[in-house]
C-alpha cells in the first residue's frame, strides 16, 4: 500500500514536469499549421538528434590534430552506420539553424515577441547565439582543410574588437593559431558545456510558453474552448516528426558531409571562407572598416533584438501574420528594396575607387567606416518615411519593415561571399561560375 502511494507520487510528479513543458489543453487555432509551421518543435527534435548521433559519434572521436581526422576516415569506413550517424550529425546541424531562424522570424512575424511572451523571446535569442556556437565549435572537429581554415578566418574577424578582441582570441585557440589546445578547447565546449546549456534553457523556454497560456492566438481566436491534447496536438507532432526524419534521413543518404584532405596550417587554400553562416559577416568585411562590419553592425542587431519586446507599440494585432494589407504591401516593398540596394551597394563598393586611397590623410575608421554606416541608416531612415508616407503604417509594422530589410541584407551577403567570391577573394559573376 504504502509502495503502491509511493509509485503513484513519483510517476505524478514526472506528469506533473511534462505539463510544465508540454499542454493537456490547447486552444483549437493553435493547430492549424500555419501559424507555428511546426518550427520550434523541429528545432526541439532537432535538438535531440544532434544529442544522439554527437553521443554515437564521441565513441569513436579522437579530439586530437594526430587522431581526429583519421578516427572520421575510420566511423566514414568501417564503423557499422557511421557514415550516416556522421551525415545525419552535420546536415542536421545546418538544418537547426536555418529552422531555429525560420522559427525566430515566425514568432516575429506573429508578433509573439511580446509581453507576456518577452523573455521567452530572450531565452530564445541565447538559444539561437548557442546553436551558431555548437555549429562552430563542431566545424573544426573533422580537422580537414575546410574546417581548419574556416576556423581560422573566422577567429581572425575577433581581433577587430577592440581592447577585448585579442584576449578573446587566445583563450578561444589556446594560443596564436589554430592548433592541438583549439581543438580541444572546442571539443569540451561541442560536448559539454554547450548541448548542456542548450537543453537547460530550452526547458525554461518551454517552461515560460506554457505560462503564457500556450502559443499565441488572435483575438478572435482567444476565448475558444480548449481541446485536449491527446490527439489532436500529439498527432500532428507525430507527422511533423515522421516527415522530418524521412527527409533528413534520406538527405543523409544521398549527400554526405563534406570532407577534404587533412588539414594543412601551412597551406592555406585560395580563397579561404569563414562557415556559410559568417559568410555575411565575412562578406561585409570586403566592404566596411573592421570595426563597423564586425563591431557596430553586429551589436546594435544584437542589442535591438533584446530590446525588442519592450518598444512600445501602438496596436493589439497577435497571433496573425502580416497585421493589414497594407503591411502586407510595405513587406513586399522592403523586401525587394533590400534585395536591390544591397546588391548595388557591393557593386558599387567593387568597382568605384577605394576611399583609402582617393583620401589617405583621412583616418580609415571615417572614410570606410563611419561615412558607409551613415549612407546605409540614412537609406533604411529614409525608405522606412517613405514607407510611411505611402502606406500610414503602424509602429510594429515599420519594425518589420525594417527586420525584412535586414534579413534579404544578411541573405545577399552571404550568397555573395559564399557564391560569387573566387581567388583572392574576388567577385565573380554567375556565368564565370558555370
Ligand atoms: C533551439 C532553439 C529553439 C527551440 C527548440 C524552440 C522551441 C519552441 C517551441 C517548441 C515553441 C512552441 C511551438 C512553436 O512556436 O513552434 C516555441 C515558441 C516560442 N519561441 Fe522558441 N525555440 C527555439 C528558439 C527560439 C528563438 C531563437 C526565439 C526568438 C528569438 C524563440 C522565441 C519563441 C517565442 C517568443 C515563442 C512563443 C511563441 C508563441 O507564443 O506563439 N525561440 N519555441
Ligand atoms: C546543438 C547541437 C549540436 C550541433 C549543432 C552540432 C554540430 C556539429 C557539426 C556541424 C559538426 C561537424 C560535422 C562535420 O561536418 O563533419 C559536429 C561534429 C561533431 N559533434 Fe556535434 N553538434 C551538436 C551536438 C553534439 C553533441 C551533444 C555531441 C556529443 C556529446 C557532439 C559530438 C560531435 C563529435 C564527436 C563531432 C566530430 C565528428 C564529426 O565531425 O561528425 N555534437 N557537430
Amino acid at each position: 500500500m504504502t509502495d503502491n502511494s509511493q509509485d503513484t507520487k513519483q510517476t505524478k510528479s514526472w506528469y506533473n514536469l511534462i505539463l510544465h513543458l508540454h499542454p493537456r489543453k490547447v486552444k483549437p487555432a493553435t493547430l492549424s499549421f500555419t501559424l507555428t509551421f511546426g518550427l520550434g518543435g523541429m528545432a526541439a527534435l532537432l535538438l535531440v538528434i544532434q544529442v544522439f548521433t554527437g553521443l554515437l559519434l564521441k565513441f569513436h572521436y579522437v579530439p586530437s590534430p594526430d587522431g581526429a581526422y583519421n578516427s572520421i576516415l575510420d566511423i566514414n569506413e568501417n564503423l557499422l552506420f557511421g557514415k550516416l550517424a556522421h551525415n545525419i550529425h552535420h546536415w542536421s546541424a545546418v538544418l537547426l539553424l536555418l529552422i531555429t531562424f525560420l522559427h525566430m522570424l515566425r514568432v516575429f512575424f506573429t508578433g509573439a515577441y511580446r509581453n507576456p511572451r518577452h523573455a521567452t523571446w530572450i531565452i530564445g535569442i541565447f538559444m539561437l547565439i548557442l546553436v551558431i556556437l555548437s555549429n562552430f565549435t563542431g566545424y573544426l572537429l573533422p580537422w580537414d582543410q575546410l574546417s581548419y581554415w574556416a576556423v581560422t578566418v573566422a577567429t581572425s574577424l575577433l581581433q577587430y574588437i577592440p581592447l577585448i578582441g585579442n584576449s578573446i582570441k587566445l583563450t578561444l585557440l589556446g594560443g596564436q593559431e589554430v592548433g592541438s589546445a583549439t581543438l580541444s578547447n572546442f571539443f569540451n565546449l561541442h560536448t559539454g558545456f554547450i548541448p548542456l546549456t542548450i537543453i537547460i534553457l530550452m526547458c525554461f523556454h518551454f517552461w515560460r510558453i506554457r505560462k503564457a497560456g500556450g502559443v499565441i492566438v488572435s483575438e478572435a481566436d482567444k476565448d475558444e474552448p480548449m481541446v485536449d491534447t491527446k490527439p489532436n496536438l500529439i498527432a500532428r507532432e507525430f507527422v511533423v516528426a515522421m516527415v522530418l526524419i524521412a527527409f533528413l534521413l534520406v538527405f543523409s543518404i544521398l549527400f554526405d558531409a563534406p570532407l577534404r584532405e587533412r588539414a594543412n596550417p601551412s597551406f592555406s587554400p585560395n580563397p579561404a571562407k569563414a562557415p556559410w553562416y559568417f559568410m555575411g559577416l565575412q562578406e561585409l568585411l570586403m566592404h566596411f572598416h573592421p570595426f563597423f562590419a564586425i563591431v557596430v553592425f553586429p551589436i546594435t542587431i544584437l542589442l535591438a533584438s533584446f530590446w525588442l519586446p519592450y518598444v512600445k507599440l501602438n496596436d493589439t494585432n497577435q497571433g496573425i501574420w502580416f497585421i493589414s494589407e497594407k503591411g502586407k504591401k510595405a513587406g513586399i516593398y522592403s523586401l525587394a528594396s533590400g534585395f536591390f540596394i544591397t546588391v548595388l551597394f557591393i557593386l558599387l563598393s567593387e568597382y568605384l575607387p577605394d576611399p583609402e586611397v582617393l583620401l589617405p590623410s583621412i583616418p580609415g575608421i571615417i572614410t570606410t567606416g563611419f561615412i558607409p554606416f551613415l549612407i546605409v541608416v540614412g537609406t533604411i531612415a529614409w525608405f522606412i518615411k517613405y514607407l510611411n508616407r505611402k502606406f500610414l503604417l503602424n509602429r510594429s509594422e515599420l519594425i518589420q519593415s525594417i527586420l525584412i530589410i535586414l534579413v534579404i541584407s544578411y541573405a545577399v551577403l552571404s550568397v555573395t561571399g559564399i557564391l560569387f567570391r573566387g581567388e583572392g577573394m574576388k567577385l565573380i559573376w554567375p556565368w564565370e561560375i558555370l
